[in-house]
C-alpha cells in the first residue's frame, strides 16, 4: 500500500502558545482516515498545518513521498493537496459553474477541464442542474457539495476536508459522507475527514484519530474506536 501522507512530530500554533504539542499521522492510498475530538481539541490547526497555512515550529510532513513541511500552502493543489475549509468558503457571488472552474486552476486540471465537469456532475448530479444559479443561494448541503466538488476539480490525491457536515440536517449529512466515501473507493482518492460528528465520520471511515488537547489521544480501526467505550462515553453521548 503506498503512502500518501506521513506526518511526523508536528509542533505548531499561534503567537506564543502551542495548540500541537506532538502530533504523528499517516494515510494510505484510497483511505479515508477521520480525525475526531472536541471543540478547541486542534483539529483545524491540524488541517491548516497540512495545507501549509500554519508553518510548524518542529516536525515534519510528507506528501507522496516528497518533503513538503516549508511548501507554501498556493503550491500545495498543484502537487494534488486540496482542502475544503470548514464552510466550504465558495464565492457567493460567482455562479456554480464559475466556482467549479476556479478549482480545476492547477495546470495539470486544466487540461480535460469539460470531460472532468461531466464526472464531477455525474457524482454531484444537484450542482449539474444548478450550474448557472450563484453559489450563495445554494441550500447548505448544496453548498458543502459544491465545495467537495470545486476541490475535486483539482484531481487531488489528497482531500481534506474541514467538518464538512457543520449546519447539515442528519440526512444531509449522511448524503454527503455517503459521497466522500465513494469518492475514496471510485477515485483511489484518499480522504483525511475532520469531524464532531464522532459516530457518523466512524461509520464511513477505515481508521480514525481522537485528538485531544492537542495531541493523539487515540487511534485505531474506525471499528474498534466506535466500540470502544471511552470513545462512546467521551464523544458519541452514549
Ligand atoms: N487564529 C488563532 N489564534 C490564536 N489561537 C487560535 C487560533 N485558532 C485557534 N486557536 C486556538 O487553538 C486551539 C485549537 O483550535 P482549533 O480551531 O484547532 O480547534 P478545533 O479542534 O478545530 O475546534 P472546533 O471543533 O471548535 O472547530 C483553541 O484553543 C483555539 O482557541
Ligand atoms: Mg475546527
Amino acid at each position: 500500500m503506498s503512502r500518501i501522507l506521513d506526518v511526523q512530530s508536528i509542533v505548531a500554533g499561534y503567537g506564543e502558545a502551542n495548540v500541537l504539542t506532538n502530533v504523528s499521522i499517516y494515510a494510505d492510498k484510497a483511505e479515508v482516515v477521520s480525525i475526531v475530538g472536541a471543540n478547541g481539541a486542534g483539529k483545524t490547526t491540524l488541517i491548516s498545518t497540512l495545507a501549509g497555512v500554519i508553518k510548524p515550529r518542529s516536525g515534519e510532513v510528507y506528501f507522496q513521498g516528497e518533503r513538503i513541511t516549508d511548501m507554501p500552502a498556493h503550491e500545495r493543489p498543484q502537487k494534488m493537496l486540496a482542502m475544503v475549509p470548514e464552510g466550504g468558503r465558495l464565492f457567493p457571488f460567482m455562479t456554480v459553474l464559475e466556482n467549479l472552474k476556479l478549482g480545476a486552476f492547477p495546470e495539470r486540471a486544466r487540461s480535460g477541464f469539460n470531460q472532468r465537469l461531466e464526472e464531477i456532475f455525474d457524482i454531484f448530479s444537484i450542482l449539474r442542474e444548478r450550474r448557472g444559479q450563484l453559489a450563495g443561494h445554494l441550500s447548505g448541503g448544496e453548498r458543502q457539495m459544491c465545495a467537495i466538488a470545486r476541490a475535486m476539480m483539482s484531481r487531488p490525491a489528497l482531500l481534506m476536508l474541514d467538518e464538512p457536515s457543520v449546519g447539515l440536517s442528519p440526512v444531509m449529512t449522511e448524503r454527503v459522507f455517503e459521497t466522500i466515501r465513494s469518492l475514496a473507493t471510485r477515485d483511489n482518492l484518499t480522504v483525511l475527514l475532520v469531524e464532531q460528528n464522532v459516530g457518523e465520520a466512524l461509520d464511513i471511515s477505515d481508521r480514525g484519530y481522537v485528538i485531544d488537547h492537542g495531541s493523539i489521544a487515540m487511534t485505531g480501526l474506525s471499528s474498534e474506536l466506535k466500540d470502544n467505550p471511552q470513545v462512546q462515553g467521551a464523544y458519541m453521548g452514549l
